[in-house]
Parts: structure tokens; C-alpha cells; sequence
């Protein structure tokens, strides 16, 4: 049996840092007590004009890479899952392949919003498992500031950039044990950036747009549901979870995730008060930053799952 293992983890998050206090200072009207108490978010992370999503993805895979002890041309499979690619084409995969420097490997772009990490290592397991491939990169990166609408306090105050990555490899060992996928793009009006590019001009809006309070019942509902059905596919319940990582969109959803599945607060891995939002970089971000302050150990048994813009959700049951 071929089972797909994370053997590194990486992240990077871009040095200069926006507290909600620097969000006043901008005359964004708005107040810290007001962000703290409906997201958790105190401080994000905001990149420099210079850096692309590919940037932080390349430092992020760069930490994986060397946590997985591999040369990076071992590395037959690249999965990067963003919603601020560099550019329309090539993918933002292709472009973190150039700079690591190698050649050869399958590379794409997963594009699932809030969901992309679930959804790309959710594939970058099949793929393992098939035995077509025995080690894939798999990349969140992202540069949400970049589309956010700077005088829209219901959006502006919940984003941050970031990038987080893993080196998934074919082992003997479990693993990944289950994973799960979903999506109903009915709902793809609650959370959108209603925007293309065409005859050279942006035609559309080139912002998030959200409903932040239908998210917030959407999200609830599904992170729920989601969570039960990938431990019913592995056979297990959620006694079996050593750590609940889920998305990092807001303090309050993920409390009520973690209490709708009967898991205590120190079960569950936040970042969100220091990265605030940074959609497809929030799962691996707080997975390494676990993993790196020796939180979470080998063997332990994890649950990472992410809902986003589609709408689309998703949970991955693995053994780390
Ligand atoms: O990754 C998935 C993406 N997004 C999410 O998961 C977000 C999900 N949604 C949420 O996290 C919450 O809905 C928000 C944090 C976005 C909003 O919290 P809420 O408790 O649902 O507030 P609300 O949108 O119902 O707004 C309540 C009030 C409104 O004022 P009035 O109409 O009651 O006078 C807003 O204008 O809060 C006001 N408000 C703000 N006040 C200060 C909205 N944004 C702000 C702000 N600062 N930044």
C-alpha cells in the first residue's frame, strides 16, 4: 500500500506587519476593540510592493524543502493554491518551479480560495497514491492585499499575505488517511472578486466583495459537517484528533467548529490573531508554526480543513 506522508513543513510571512492600531492611523474607520471582538485578528502580515506570491512561496517551499532534508530536485510534483497568482499565466507553480531552481515536475495552480490548501494536498495525495508521482510540493501563498478595497472596513480589516508549504512523499507509513472535497458554486455571490482582465483593462471589480455574515453561517455549517464526514470515511471519531488546524478566517467560526465536534481550545492551532485571514497560506502556516514551536509531533494525528470563495470546503484527516 502506498500511503502519501508530509516529511517537511515550511512557511514565510512577509516582514512588515499592520496592527488593527496602524488600520486607524490610515483613517480606516474602524476600531481594534471592534476587530478583536468579532475576528480575533489584532496584526497581519503585509507583503513589500516587490513581492509576489511566488516570492513568499519560494521561501516558504525553501524551509519545507530543507525540514524534508531532500534535494529539490527529488521533487516530481509542484500543487500551488493561490487566488493572487502572479499573473494570469503562467501559473504561479510554473514560477516558484523557475526559482527553486528545477525542471521536469508537473506544476499547477489549484485555484480554491480559502479551501486551495485542502483542495491541493487533497490531490497531491492521489496523485502518490496513484504511484504516478512520489514527491509533491504543495504551496499556499498569497497576497490578499493586493485585492482588497482599502475603504471597505467590512473586507479590509481580515486579510493578510503569507505562504506556507509541505513536502508530501510516497512512504510505506500513513499518512494522509481521508480526504474530503466539496464545492456549490450557487453560492459563488457571497464571497467573489467579480473581476477579469480583457481588451487591457480590468473589467469588473478587481476587490473582494463579501457578505460577511452569510459566510459566517456557511462556514459554521460546513467546517461541521465536513470534519464528520472525513472521520466516518477513516473509520474514526473525533477522539482520535490529536489537532484541529482549520482555516484562520475568524476566532469565533473556529471556536464554534471546535465546539460543535466536542474538541477543547487547546486542541486547535490558531494564527489568526497575529496573520489575520491569508486564505490559501493560513492552513500550512499554522500547521509549521506548530510543528516548528513543537506543538504538534510525528505521529499525532491531525485534521486540517479550509471553506472559501466558490463556495468550496474541504477536510484532510492525516497522520503527521
Ligand atoms: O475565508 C472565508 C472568508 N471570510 C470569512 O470567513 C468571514 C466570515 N464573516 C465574518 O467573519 C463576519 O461576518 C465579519 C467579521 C466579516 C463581520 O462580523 P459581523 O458580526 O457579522 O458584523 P456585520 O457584518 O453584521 O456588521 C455589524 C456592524 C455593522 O454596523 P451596523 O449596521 O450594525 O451599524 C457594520 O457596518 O459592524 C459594522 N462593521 C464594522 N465596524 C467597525 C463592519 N466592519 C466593521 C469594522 N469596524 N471593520
Amino acid at each position: 500500500m502506498i500511503y502519501a506522508r508530509i516529511t517537511g513543513t515550511g512557511s514565510y510571512l512577509p516582514p512588515t506587519t499592520l496592527s488593527n492600531i496602524d488600520l486607524m492611523a490610515r483613517g480606516i474607520d474602524t476600531t481594534d476593540e471592534w476587530i478583536v471582538e468579532r475576528t480575533g485578528i489584532r496584526s497581519r502580515h503585509i507583503a513589500d510592493a516587490g513581492q509576489q506570491a511566488s516570492d513568499l512561496a519560494l521561501a516558504a517551499s525553501l524551509k519545507a524543502v530543507e525540514a524534508a532534508d531532500i534535494p529539490a530536485e527529488k521533487i516530481d510534483l509542484i500543487i500551488l493554491a493561490t487566488s493572487t497568482p502572479d499573473y494570469v499565466f503562467p501559473s504561479t507553480a510554473c514560477l516558484l518551479q523557475a526559482k527553486l531552481g528545477v525542471s521536469g515536475a508537473a506544476a499547477f495552480d489549484v485555484q480554491a480560495v480559502c479551501s486551495g490548501f485542502a483542495y491541493a494536498l487533497a490531490v497531491a495525495e492521489k496523485f502518490i497514491r496513484s504511484g504516478s508521482h512520489q514527491c509533491a510540493l504543495v504551496v499556499g501563498a498569497e497576497v490578499f492585499s493586493r485585492i482588497l478595497d482599502w475603504n471597505d472596513r467590512g473586507t479590509c480589516v481580515l486579510f493578510g499575505d503569507g505562504a506556507g508549504a509541505v513536502i508530501l512523499e510516497a512512504s510505506n507509513e500513513p499518512g494522509v488517511l481521508a480526504s474530503v472535497l466539496h464545492a456549490d458554486g450557487s453560492h459563488h455571490r457571497i464571497l467573489e472578486v467579480p473581476g477579469n482582465v480583457s481588451g487591457g483593462k480590468v473589467v469588473g471589480q478587481p476587490f473582494v466583495k463579501m457578505d460577511g455574515p452569510a459566510v459566517f453561517k456557511f462556514a459554521v455549517k460546513v467546517l461541521a459537517e465536513v470534519a464528520q464526514e472525513v472521520l466516518n470515511q477513516a473509520g474514526m471519531d473525533t477522539g482520535a484528533i490529536d489537532w484541529l488546524i482549520p482555516h484562520q478566517a475568524n476566532i469565533r467560526i473556529i471556536q464554534s467548529t471546535a465546539k460543535k465536534l466536542g474538541l477543547p481550545m487547546d486542541k486547535v492551532v490558531t494564527t489568526v490573531e497575529q496573520h489575520g485571514n491569508t486564505s490559501a497560506a493560513s492552513i500550512p502556516l499554522a500547521l509549521d508554526s506548530a510543528v516548528r514551536s513543537g506543538r504538534i509531533k510525528r505521529g499525532e494525528v491531525l485534521m486540517l480543513e479550509g471553506v472559501g470563495g466558490g463556495f468550496t470546503w474541504g477536510a484532510v484527516l492525516l497522520k503527521f
